[in-house]
Parts: structure tokens; C-alpha cells; sequence
């Protein structure tokens, strides 16, 4: 099983990133499972349904989340409907949406998971308890287990990967919007990176407008952070082999294509 996974999409130019290339990252590396994070897909904060389906026409076959998830509110309206959606599990009982879905393809049956971080971001349930209640519900069903851990802190997205080895084929990293060059199978076959990187604008900063960020840090005012409407683009995402049978990772390798990594088709 070949899982292709794009990082955090920003605004309408991640968009794009994502309409122009993940055909052709399709063709280059064959996976049967694409998976998107859209928690900042409508113009830096949250996704609309509109958007939800842009993705699964461009070939995603499943969207994750984040703490943006809430942010754009048409989410409410279709949560509940889209089968593909997965926001994080532990947010609070009673919260609508799903934090773990399973797909069948090509006859495999995958668990998907969506998790967040606590440090340094809002308080919501401890998200080591929740994954350990998902990866046994899971592996009822299947071995081959995915989690998106959209986390701030490379310490406590190790600490998950580390938690977790041996008991689900990979984690990656969400939320902080840099490419780590830190990909690796840990010992016991869970493939590991602690973040995935963004999609969307290249000359920003984490895919804000720069010149707003800039004179936030001058002058602690509050300021707006847009998504850049025009320039340079940027997409980071990885490829994940793992054994159909055991669920173990064989390899996980980094996407990165921008002007200073081209992409190559073969
Ligand atoms: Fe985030």
C-alpha cells in the first residue's frame, strides 16, 4: 500500500499546487491512497464544502484537519455528510464530524486517523488515551493504520511517533507549515516525519502575507494575516510504502517542489 500525503494546503494557492501537481505526483509515484490536510484550505482558515470536493476531484480520496477546523463555520452544514472528512479525534465528546474513518481500496482496508497536539495550542483531550482507544478500534479491522498528528511542538509529535511505533504503519506531522528532514521507519516499522510541510505560497511566512507578520513581531499590534494572493508556490508532502499484511512501513520519502527543488516527472 502506497499512501501519498500533501501537507497543510493555504488558500487559493495551495489550491492550485494541489490541481496542478497531484495528477502528476500520481503518475511519478503510483499510490492507491492520497490524503490531503485542508484545515487551511479556505483562505488560510478552515475548508468549505466546495473546496472538500475540489480535492477529491483533483484525486484526494481523504481530507484531514486541524485547529482550524471550526474556522470557516459552513463546516457545520456538511461535516456530518462527508465521508472523507476527518477532524481531530480528541476534540471534546459530542463534537460533530469523525476522528478516524476506514477506507477500502483495492480490496485493503485503511484506518485513517486525524489527531491534535496540546502544547502550545488550545486545551481539548489527551490525545496519546484517544489514540490508543482509536489504533485498538482500528486494528480490530485492519494493520495498515495512518495518523496525521497535527501537533506544535516537534517534541510532542516525536513523543506520539515513539508511542506509537509498531502499533500503526506512520505518523506525520501537521501544523508548523516547514518541511523536516527527519523522515525515518523507527525501530518496530511505523513510518515517521515530524511535519509534512505546507502547500500554498512560498514568499510568506508559514503561508501569511509576509510584510503583516513582519510588523507584528516589530510592533505587537494586532494585525491581519492574509494568505498572499499571487506569486511563487510551494508544495510539501511524502510517500509512504507499507506491507500490505503487516501494516509495517518500508519506506517514507519527502516531496518538495518549489523553484529551488523543481519537480522532476520521473
Ligand atoms: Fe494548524
Amino acid at each position: 500500500m502506497k499512501i501519498l500525503f500533501v501537507g497543510d494546503v493555504v488558500g487559493s494557492p495551495g489550491r492550485e499546487m494541489v490541481k496542478e501537481y497531484l495528477p502528476k505526483l500520481k503518475l511519478k509515484y503510483r499510490p492507491q491512497l492520497t490524503i490531503v490536510n485542508g484545515e487551511n484550505a479556505a483562505a488560510g482558515r478552515g475548508i468549505t464544502q466546495k473546496i472538500y470536493r475540489e480535492f477529491l476531484d483533483a484525486g484526494a480520496n481523504a481530507i484531514t484537519l486541524g485547529n482550524h477546523t471550526w474556522d470557516n463555520k459552513e463546516i457545520f452544514d456538511f461535516i456530518d455528510d462527508a465521508k472523507y472528512m476527518i477532524r481531530p479525534a480528541n476534540f471534546p465528546d459530542g463534537t460533530p464530524g469523525k476522528g478516524l474513518i476506514f477506507l477500502k481500496i483495492e480490496g485493503l482496508e485503511i484506518a485513517i486517523i486525524n489527531l491534535q497536539g496540546r502544547t502550545f495550542m488550545n486545551a481539548i483531550d489527551d490525545p496519546f488515551k484517544k489514540a490508543e482507544e482509536l489504533v485498538k478500534k482500528a486494528k480490530s479491522k485492519t494493520n495498515i493504520i495512518f495518523v496525521d498528528f497535527h501537533a506544535e511542538t516537534t517534541s510532542e509529535k516525536q513523543a506520539m511517533g515513539w508511542y506509537l511505533d509498531g502499533k500503526i504503519s506512520a505518523l506525520v506531522g501537521t501544523h508548523t507549515h516547514v518541511q523536516t528532514a527527519d523522515c525515518r521507519i523507527l525501530p518496530n516499522g511505523t513510518a515517521y516525519m515530524t511535519d509534512v510541510g505546507m502547500t500554498g505560497p512560498y514568499d510568506a511566512i508559514l503561508g501569511m502575507e509576509k510584510d503583516a507578520v513582519i510588523k507584528k513581531f516589530l510592533t505587537s499590534l494586532p494585525v491581519r494575516f492574509e494568505v498572499p494572493k499571487s506569486g511563487r508556490k510551494i508544495l510539501s508532502a511524502c510517500i509512504i510504502d507499507i506491507h500490505n499484511k503487516t501494516g509495517k512501513a518500508t519506506s517514507i520519502q519527502n516531496i518538495l517542489i518549489n523553484d529551488d527543488h523543481p519537480f522532476i516527472s520521473e
